[in-house]
């Protein structure tokens, strides 16, 4: 599929599985979710510019490389998004956050949108908009419309899993936001919910229903 980068690393397939067994508890889902954010955090960041800046080691100056640019933005939609975001932050510690809170009508299966909140500047800097399920779509395009609006132009996205139907509708809502998934699943149910997926990520990470 055109616009997705699905990251196929052994660690992340293997976590993955894990994730998805109904038998793994709450606090491992939890903490494989946070390890598995990680290594995709490190795989949407592989491209970044580097600039250079003088150090002096304890042998001597040196040109060393630095990231270039502003501070990375972490858009976490509320509230599964959450569950990404805190490993990303393990790897990145210096990024800016921004909340979004977007709901998904269990009948309708629109977004319903309550909270937003970025870092100023977004314009300056690459925002990668997380949520582990990227389902319909339909949250994830909301979400990114408000960026957008607030004047968010490099705007990257990043889920856990994702359907089909989803991929297709982000890709016509925002054709020029990367997709970056660790699987692609077979559909969506007539719920809403990704097939085999793992549930309701949100549900599994604190241990509600
Ligand atoms: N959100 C979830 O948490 N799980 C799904 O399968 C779809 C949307």
């Amino acid at each position: 599929m055109d616009g997705i980068t699905v990251i196929a690393h052994p660690l992340v397939q293997h976590k993955l599985t894990i994730m998805r067994d109904k038998e793994t508890s709450t606090a491992s889902f939890r903490r494989l979710l946070r390890e598995i954010s990680t290594l995709l955090c490190y795989e949407v960041t592989r491209d970044l510019d580097l600039t250079t800046r003088p150090i002096e080691t304890p042998m001597g100056p040196m040109e060393a490389p630095v990231l270039e640019g502003k501070k990375l933005v972490f858009a976490s939609i509320l509230r599964a998004g959450n569950g990404l975001l805190e490993g990303m932050l393990d790897l990145v510690p210096a990024a800016r956050v921004a909340h979004i809170g977007v709901y998904r009508d269990h009948e309708t299966l629109q977004p319903v949108e309550y909270y937003f909140k970025a870092p100023e500047d977004l314009e300056n800097r690459l925002v990668i908009v997380v949520d582990p399920m990227l389902a319909t779509g339909n949250s994830a395009i909301a979400a990114i419309q408000q960026l957008k609006a607030r004047g968010a132009r490099n705007i990257r996205f990043l889920c856990l899993l994702a359907a089909p139907e989803g991929i297709r509708n982000f890709a016509e809502g925002h054709p020029d936001v990367p997709m970056f998934t660790a699987a692609i699943d077979s559909k969506l149910n007539e719920k809403g919910y990704i097939v085999p997926g793992l549930g309701d990520a949100g549900d599994r990470m604190y241990g509600t229903k």
